[in-house]
């Protein structure tokens, strides 16, 4: 149910308000008055106007907010279009394209009327009319800011009135245009067991795109995010910039297009690669959303802006409790029993961690699920792996004291398996062409509603039938080759568009029946990573690379864009490193453990026994506290950031050592975020023999908070992968 507290409604069709501005276009004509939109957060403003000389929507404003909107009657710029459309006098990529029903390609969008709804104190919507004055086709802006957190929420929804169908060929949900000197670009790419590695360039005139076609998977090559620093680079505590995002879990595309004024639109939105869409008389199609914060201090406040966002608004539960877990595929791979697994359920309570989460390889038994190359698709507990079914190990972790979480890869179907036997339709292929395999999987058809009633019952029968499991890893570990649906007949360039939007509407349903159950999304790895899915998941499965010096990297990366509630980082046998270190690298996140514990020594566990209740006593501050990044991987040979809570009584430091020059120095690390005049208490915690690093701070010392952020302390060793944690009390 919407939770609209107050709804305050204000409704203005054209000339209901004005910028006081009033031009005289022909001697004796006066032109409607021009029409101001301030949408503002607590500390940014996007302002449209509506001009009266034409009923075009333009962009005239972005950036910290104006003490008095009025000061924008001197501008003298009429501003950049609000939704560019093609066809008429726009020469520059278009928000929006499409065909009339009579073959006429060209879209005017003039004015109609906005409206606006405060839903509660912070939260206001502002949906803006546009409509072509000579084809019933209306296009709805709407701008969503959240005033606490300086986020705005954009999307925008296209209402098909005409008498045939139309077809749409671009579809943004955002366009933005900025005018400053010059543009750097921070994009974030990579692979499997390589995500988020930043680049930072100077856009030049012309297009810069990022997209990905991959469909499923899609963010395995490019996550959706981005930094745009204006005039100059950014760096975390200075310079303006935008923070922007799509949430959505398919094919995305940003486009940087520099004009020859030197002017820049950005267009973000999905990819419309491929995708040219039916709206059928009557229809609405709704865009994804495109979220973005403005900063003018740099790359740490845009982060903490979006993390607090995300856990209020972007993530499920984003302020609930999480749970600590066990996780058993490095550990055991396919290769498992009953007998290791209530083995496993005792290193769960052993550890102190609060859940085991059985992995791939528990299912299917026509074709068993040994490996990778069989049983994907065929849901039912493997008889010789679990004789006694999952509801065993549910009461076996029960008795323990512990909870019961399961993998799954619902998406997804193995063509040996008895689901594609039974259902070679439900897979997406090429007719004529053989089946393209990746993992030895094929992509089910989620577009067809008979699988997405596969899919919602796959996991509701897996939780109504064992009433304890209190996790799911739902993974998703190819793109979309062969991307033809059978279901969709001749409209193909639907595929990439439905198949999201489909997956959304199981998960709807799902979460609906199941509104907290945590589930981690998974998708080989980081390849799926974005706020449209995480509405639905409480967390996320980083990287399947747990080296954690390739981590530091990696979690960094992360770390721009999404709060470290949601990043999970486990503890594995990936790297030659101490095991201080990785665990130290894994705390700065949703820390779990993927370790065969029965073979840590009597130090290694107690160890780990004491991090983890060191962890558990200081996740509030990780998960919730404002995240200062100190001193960047990508800069210098060291890592070092830290998380303050709001009432900076509380924070926690962490300093990694990646690597050292002969005769380097590590200088002292100026903190952040603290109050200057409280006094603080810094202690080392998480401190191990094994691999110490000489020169850390083991005792507490006190320091005020104004010494530690002007003058600073020296954290860690200059000794390549060391590690240290450093909580910091008022
Ligand atoms: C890919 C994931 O990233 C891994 O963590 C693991 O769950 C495997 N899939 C299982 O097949």
């Amino acid at each position: 149910m919407k939770k609209i507290l107050c709804l305050i409604i204000i409704f203005c069709s054209i000339s209901c308000f004005s910028s006081g501005q009033t031009t005289a276009t022909q001697p004796g004509v006066t032109q409607a008055p021009d029409i101001l939109l301030p949408l503002s957060t607590e500390n940014t403003e996007l302002i449209y106007k509506v001009s009266g000389r034409d009923g075009k929507l333009v962009q005239v404003y972005l950036g910290p907010r104006l003490s008095s909107v009025s000061a924008l009657n001197q501008l003298r710029d009429a501003g950049h279009p609000a939704y560019a459309t093609f066809g008429t006098d726009n020469l520059f990529e278009p928000a929006i394209r499409m065909t009339h029903n009579d073959g006429n390609p060209s879209l005017e969008l003039k004015y109609v009327s906005h409206v606006t709804e405060t839903a509660d104190n912070n939260i206001t919507i502002t949906k803006i009319m546009l409509r072509d004055p000579a084809y019933p086709v209306e296009v709805t802006l709407t701008i969503k800011t959240y005033k606490a957190e300086d986020v705005v929420e954009q999307w925008v929804e296209i209402v098909q009135k005409e008498a045939k169908p139309l077809t749409i060929y671009n579809y943004a949900s955002s366009m933005l245009h900025f005018d400053a000197d010059k543009y750097w670009l921070s994009q974030f790419h990579g692979d499997w067991a390589e995500e988020m590695k930043m680049q930072e360039s100077e856009l030049t005139s012309g297009i810069k795109i990022l997209d990905t076609k991959l469909g499923t998977r899609a963010h395995m090559y490019q996550t959706p995010v981005f930094f745009l620093s204006l005039n100059e680079k950014s760096d975390e505590t200075s310079g303006e910039l935008i923070a922007g995002t799509l949430g959505w879990s398919g094919n995305f595309r940003f486009l940087f297009e520099i004009d020859e004024k030197n002017s820049l639109r950005v267009i973000s939105g999905i990819n419309p690669f491929a995708s040219e869409y039916t709206i059928q008389p009557g229809k609405v199609f709704k865009t994804p959303s495109f979220i973005f914060t403005y900063s003018n201090q740099g790359k740490g406040l845009a982060s903490r802006n979006l993390h607090h966002w995300a856990t209020k608004y972007g993530i499920l539960d984003g302020n609930g409790p999480r749970m600590m877990l066990l996780n058993n595929w490095e550990t055991t791979y396919f290769n498992f029993d009953e007998p290791k697994l209530t083995g496993l359920l005792d290193d769960t309570k052993k550890m102190g961690l609060d859940v085991f989460l059985l992995d791939d390889g528990w299912f299917a038994n026509k074709y068993p699920r040994e490996n990778d190359r069989a049983g994907l698709g065929d849901w039912q507990e493997n008889k010789t792996k679990l004789p006694n079914g999952l509801g065993y190990l549910v009461k076996e972790a029960d008795k323990r004291g512990v909870k019961f979480g399961i993998w799954i890869e619902p998406e997804m179907v193995n063509p040996k398996s008895e689901l594609y036997e039974t259902h070679p339709d439900w897979v997406l292929k090429l007719p004529n062409r053989p089946e393209h395999y990746y993992r030895n999987q094929l992509v089910l058809d989620l577009t067809n509603p008979k699988v997405q009633e596969f899919v919602y019952n796959t996991v509701n029968d897996m939780l109504t039938n064992n009433p304890g499991i209190a996790f799911i890893k739902w993974d998703c570990n190819r793109m979309m080759t062969n991307a033809y649906s059978v279901f969709l007949k001749d409209k193909q360039s639907h595929l990439y568009v439905d198949y999201v939007n489909s997956l959304y509407g199981v998960l709807d349903r799902l979460r609906q029946k199941y509104p907290k159950l945590p589930v981690m999304l998974c998708s080989g790895g980081g390849g799926r990573v974005d706020y449209g899915s995480l509405k639905y998941f409480t967390d996320f499965w980083a990287s399947d690379n747990t080296d954690p010096l390739e981590r530091v990297y990696i979690q960094w990366g992360y770390s721009y864009f999404f709060p470290s509630i949601s990043v999970c980082n486990h503890i594995t046998s990936w790297g030659k490193q101490t095991l201080k270190f990785k665990t130290d690298v894994a705390m700065m996140g949703k820390m779990g453990y993927d370790i065969p514990v029965n073979e840590l020594t009597e130090k290694e566990l107690k160890f780990s026994q004491d991090v983890i209740a060191n962890y558990k006593r200081l996740s509030d501050v990780i998960w919730h506290g404002d995240l200062y990044r100190i001193a960047s991987p990508y800069e210098g040979n060291r890592a070092v950031l830290m998380y303050v809570n709001s009432a900076k009584n509380k924070a926690v430091l962490f300093a990694y050592t990646l690597n050292s020059r002969y005769g380097e120095a590590f200088n002292r690390v100026r903190l952040q975020g603290l109050d200057p005049v409280k006094t603080y208490k810094v202690q080392e915690i998480n401190q191990s023999n094994e691999g110490r690093a000489p020169g850390g701070t083991a005792n507490p010392r006190s320091y005020t908070g104004d010494y530690l952020m002007k003058i600073g302390i020296a954290v860690g060793s200059a000794s390549p992968l060391t590690s240290a944690v450093y909580e910091i009390t008022e």
